[in-house]
């Protein structure tokens, strides 16, 4: 009777950019109650599960979320109410079938993903185990390599930098601790070096500098700097993940991009010459969602350099990500809870992924809450790489010191490593 569903509550709440977003809170037959929380995207992708808003214009400008909210209160928890969570497959079914859509527009992605995992929550609480204990078992081997998003241009800053993610990538540390360290020191340094050069030190959306620059290698070469004056060795102790957010350049006529409007293959010749210069090892979404021609041709020309994670293309839904994999676009795939809406749907997508001797990056979103349930999923399906924001403000810092509560704790778990990028 104890792991059964007694009441299941949401309501509305507000996430790191202060829109509104949904809470769920759980009770069990034997007393255990979970609050789970989710985030919500910007440069979101247009095959995504619909994150359901009420588009009043008087409540949020739009953004309201008092409908998702009612559909898990009046739609949701009367059939959810007195199941077991331990039965995570089972309600998730439940969930679609509520639902009835493939893209969970009627209940909203941001309803049913709240209760999807605070079910999952709920189980791991019942059996008396860490989260990602629970969920990975004796497999969860892994602490992931932290990549760490330093500074911001795009949808998630309001400056004229058009990547919108240069990361830090601490993969020469010994332990995730290490890592951390290692990158909040640059991360300072590069706040030194802003000043100085008299450039601004605001922050976007996740954390990361969003200073004017002349160009994306002037970013890069401020990247190096910090992470030199920060006493490391670039390519060594640290390298550098970029995710261009290819979606938000893309027009009818091509790509606009620093100025000027690019084909596919010419911005492949760009990433090309990119990663000859600086120590990247990882573009996340170099090319549009729809363009699988050029992804193919990319992977084909970059694959065996560097990781090319998929984002918007796959959405963390196992018919793109299939698809990927037949027609050998990308080599990692990027992975958020909220595109897809259900821990079920989200295991199945790395599970796949996996398969196919592909890496994944779980991932938070820009806009997000204290919720910390992708630190746990990164170490239960031994991801090896999170992507969670930089080491600075409180919704990102709460996913890294997580893990650092979770890597002090059990000894048996090792630093991915260089073992992150290994295929
Ligand atoms: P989003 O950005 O959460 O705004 O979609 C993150 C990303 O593109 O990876
Ligand atoms: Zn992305």
């Amino acid at each position: 009777m104890e792991d059964r569903i007694k009441s299941l509550q949401a309501m509305e709440i507000l996430d790191s950019r202060g829109n509104p977003t949904v809470l769920v809170e759980l009770e069990l037959e034997g007393g255990i109650q979970i609050v789970s929380r989710v985030p919500s995207g910007a440069s979101t992708g247009a095959h995504e599960a619909v994150e359901l808003r009420d588009d009043n214009p008087e409540r949020f400008g739009g953004k309201g979320v008092l409908g998702a909210v009612n559909n898990v209160n009046e739609v949701i928890a009367p059939v959810l109410t007195g199941q077991k969570v331990t039965d995570q497959a089972s309600l998730d079914r439940r969930l679609l079938e509520l639902d009835g859509g493939p893209h969970k527009a009627k209940l909203g992605a941001n309803a049913i993903l709240a209760v999807s995992q605070a079910v999952l929550e709920g189980a791991a609480r019942v059996h008396n185990q860490p989260l990602y204990r629970y969920l990975g078992g004796l497999n969860a081997s892994v602490l992931p390599v932290p990549l760490l998003n330093v500074l911001n241009g795009g949808a998630h800053a309001d400056n004229n930098i058009d990547i919108q993610e240069f990361m830090f990538v601490p993969v020469g540390a010994a332990t995730f601790r290490e890592a951390l360290r290692m990158a909040q020191e640059s991360y300072q340094a590069l706040k030194k070096i802003l000043q100085q050069k008299k450039l601004r030190t605001a922050v976007g959306d996740e954390g990361g500098f969003a200073p004017d620059l002349q160009s994306n290698r002037a970013a890069l070469d401020l990247l190096i700097q910090a992470m030199e004056q920060g006493g490391l060795k670039p390519g060594q102790d640290m390298v550098l993940a970029l995710d261009i957010a290819a979606n938000e350049i893309k027009r009818d006529s091509g790509y606009f991009f620093e100025g000027g409007v690019k084909t596919g293959p010419e911005l492949i010749d760009y990433y090309h010459r990119l990663i000859h210069d600086y120590p990247i090892i990882s573009i996340e979404d170099g090319l549009a969602e729809d363009d699988w021609e050029n992804w193919q041709l990319m992977t084909e020309r970059l694959g065996d350099q560097i990781q090319l994670v998929g984002d918007d293309i796959f959405v963390t839904n196992t018919d793109r990500i299939q698809r990927g994999i037949d027609e050998i676009c990308a080599n990692a795939v990027l992975i958020k809870l909220n595109q897809i809406g259900t821990i079920t749907e989200t295991l199945q997508a790395i599970r796949l992924t996996h398969q196919a001797g592909w890496r994944t990056v779980v991932s938070h979103r820009s806009g997000e809450t204290e919720d910390t349930t992708i630190a746990d999923l990164a170490v239960a399906v031994n991801s090896a790489q999170i992507k969670t924001g930089a080491p600075a403000r409180g919704e990102r810092i709460a996913k890294y010191n997580r893990l650092l509560v979770i890597e002090h704790k059990d000894p048996s778990l090792e630093y991915a490593g260089w073992e992150a990028f290994r295929r």
